[in-house]
């Protein structure tokens, strides 16, 4: 599974020491632990690398979400605009806040569509949420410039996409606020973790409080004595998992260069097929979790699909992921048309998705690991030219 395949020594001497110290908890305790603080320090790291002001390390990247929306005061009566392409957690972020999200369509990049979602804006709209899905960045610079016509947040979902860049800049650090995730399916993980970038002082005094009850830090003073900041929640993420981030994020450069090699080594030994790669704002700063074809038809992605998965790579039609797109969410749909804290959702029926159905349904998929064999490399490419011979 990606991200615990690079995991080695130095994953468990990071482990073995915070063991070892019995300093398991990142806040407090500031005269017994010598000054060693990890999760401090894999927001220092995150913070080199990025060149965001601030970095807020939490227990997950819906954790992160939340506290973004809500550092940013979005709350009952607000709506959100985001994207049907993408994991549940991004439209749950925004329904515990109490708030209403509003789907627009994808782009063919699978990126939210600036375009789609300016429509959508009304006088309800506290933030705009473009996710960064399978690799690659939503096209960012309409999204900035949106923000700055109508005075909207920017959160970027940059939960799957840790060290993707766009246009040179880390993603998750170009909005007013991102948010990464390091869970067990993400290419760097610490088992479950989250962390926010922002340049915003005062949004991130917000979120840090937030994150922990309320809690003014400081080491001045012991837990007990910190003042408080309105009311939170505990998402504080533990010296284990700060370990294992500091280590995750020195072994980035190297984990990304590995995969990206594999990808590129594919896309050019196909690209004689004709087979159409999945078009990106900013290819070089794709993260290479995924490969994906676009397909001429829905029709052309099923026999590519039947051609690859006979070939012994199974390449899945993107309409048909569960995890990942708006329209198999019953739950979601259940909601649609419903009051939210008094104000009305709009209908999240598969009928709504039309323009990302078109897209989706003629995607096909299969994931890239970073540790991968010439056999495995070199069975993917057969089946990408069986696909593209049964289907184009
Ligand atoms: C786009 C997106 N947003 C948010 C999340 C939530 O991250 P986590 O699993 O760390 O809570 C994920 C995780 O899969 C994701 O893919």
């Amino acid at each position: 599974m990606a991200g615990t395949e690079i995991f080695g020594i130095e994953e468990i001497k990071a482990l073995t020491d915070v063991i070892e110290r019995k300093m398991i908890h990142r806040y407090g305790s500031h005269s017994v632990r010598n000054g060693i603080y990890r999760v401090e320090e894999f927001e220092e790291k995150a913070k080199k690398i990025t060149g965001s002001k601030h970095a807020l390390a939490l227990t997950n990247g819906t954790a992160a979400l939340i506290t973004a929306l809500k550092g940013l005061g979005v709350g009952p009566g607000d709506e959100v605009i985001t994207s049907p392409f993408t994991f549940i957690a991004t439209i749950e972020a925004i329904v515990a806040c109490g708030a209403v999200p509003v789907l627009g369509e994808i782009d063919e990049t699978l990126g939210l569509d600036p375009v789609s979602a300016e429509k959508l804006i009304t006088k309800k709209t506290k933030a705009l949420v473009p996710v960064h899905m399978f690799g690659a960045a939503a096209d960012l610079d309409p999204f900035m410039e949106i923000s700055i016509i109508y005075g909207i947040p920017v959160v970027e979902d940059a939960c799957e996409v840790v060290g993707g860049t766009y246009k040179g800049r880390y993603l998750g650090s170009i909005g007013k606020c991102g948010t990464w995730s390091f869970d067990p399916n993400k290419t760097l993980t610490v088992g479950e973790g989250g962390l926010i970038l922002t340049d915003d002082e005062d949004l991130y005094f917000k979120m840090d409080c937030y994150h922990d009850h309320g809690h003014i830090h400081s080491k001045a003073h012991d837990r007990g004595e910190e003042g408080k900041f309105g009311l939170g929640v505990n998402y504080r993420l533990s010296e284990l998992q700060g370990a294992l981030g500091i280590v995750a994020l020195d072994k980035m450069d190297a984990t990304l260069e590995k995969i990206r090699k594999t990808k590129k080594r594919i896309i050019n030994s196909v690209k004689d097929t004709g087979i159409k790669v999945r078009p990106m704002h900013d290819p070089e700063g794709d993260t290479a979790s995924h490969l994906i074809f676009m397909l001429p038809s829905p029709e052309a992605a099923v026999n590519f699909s039947r051609a690859a998965g006979e070939a012994g790579t199974g390449f899945s039609i993107i309409s048909q992921n569960t995890w990942h797109y708006a329209k198999h969410w019953k739950a979601l749909e259940e909601m649609g048309e419903k009051d939210i804290f008094g104000t009305k959702a709009p209908s999240y029926a598969a009928e709504t998705m039309a323009a990302t159905e078109a897209m989706l349904s003629r995607a096909v998929m299969t994931g890239l690991n970073i540790n991968m064999s010439d056999g495995e490399i070199e069975r993917i490419i057969r089946s990408v030219k069986c696909g593209a011979k049964a289907s184009l």
